[in-house]
């Protein structure tokens, strides 16, 4: 039985002080951990939320790494760093870096393998544009970001690897994907999982949706066999909208 996992993904909001208030009050409002939770502030709020949230059912993300563990790397974070932090996860390969910033599957794939060497738990971010979805590539897309990002990972990586599919189109959007393109995408997500890193592998994995999930949606696409939580950003900056989330896949 897969745990449902739901993250916060704060993306480049919250001030110092707003962090710190949402996290105490998410961890206040997370009462067991039958669902696990976690937030991913900016970099410069990871020690404060973390310290805030230190034995609660609450754990702390990054939202992005370098893949060296140490160098002359101006203004990017180590997953040892990221470690240290008192984080647990690190989101890699999210939309916004992957297509606004260009960051290419290479590069994601080396941060993979670094971040789950160091024993972060990655959640790797894949989907496709709204183009590709209209010219019936979705399954391509989603085939081959699995291959590139994954790729060479060893049985101790991959065990530490989280998915999120995330729609590019549902981001921000509020268009949120029904949840039968849902459980489509997720399906054909585990099945591809199941033929690079083997059955056992694929129905072990968390796979979270991402993309405009709120309170009064979130009942619906989480019931979907193959979808294992969800990866929130605009209803992850309010406990009074994020913990609901939550309830929701407990
Ligand atoms: P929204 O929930 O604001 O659509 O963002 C989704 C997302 O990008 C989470 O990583």
């Amino acid at each position: 039985m897969r745990k449902k996992f739901i993250a916060g993904n704060w993306k480049m909001y919250t001030s110092k002080a707003s962090s710190v208030a949402l996290a105490k009050s998410v961890a206040e409002g997370v009462k067991d951990d039958r669902v696990s939770v976690a937030v991913c502030p900016p970099a410069p709020w990871l020690v404060a939320v973390a310290e805030i949230v230190k034995g609660s059912f609450v754990h702390v993300g990054a939202q992005n790494c370098h893949y060296a563990s140490e160098g002359a790397f101006t203004g990017d974070m180590s997953p040892q760093m990221i470690l240290d932090a008192g984080c647990r996860y690190v989101i890699i390969g999210h939309s916004e870096r992957r297509h606004g910033l260009a960051e290419p599957d290479l590069f994601l794939n080396r941060k993979v393998k670094a971040a789950t060497s160091a024993g972060l738990t990655a959640i790797f971010c894949i989907g496709e544009l709204l183009a590709e979805r209209e010219t019936q590539q979705t399954e391509a897309v989603l085939a081959f970001q699995l291959d590139a990002g994954l790729s060479g990972l060893t049985a101790e990586q991959i065990s530490r690897v989280v998915l999120a599919y995330e729609p590019v189109w549902a981001i921000g959007t509020g268009k949120v994907a029904t949840p039968q393109q849902a459980q489509e995408a997720h399906a054909f997500i585990r099945q591809h999982i199941g033929k690079r890193f083997g059955n056992d592998v694929a129905q072990q994995m968390i796979i979270q949706y991402g993309g405009s999930v709120k309170a009064d949606n979130a009942q619906e696409i989480l019931k979907q066999p193959d979808v294992d939580g969800a990866l929130v950003g605009g209803a992850s900056l309010k406990a009074e909208t994020f913990l609901p989330i939550i309830q929701a896949a407990s």
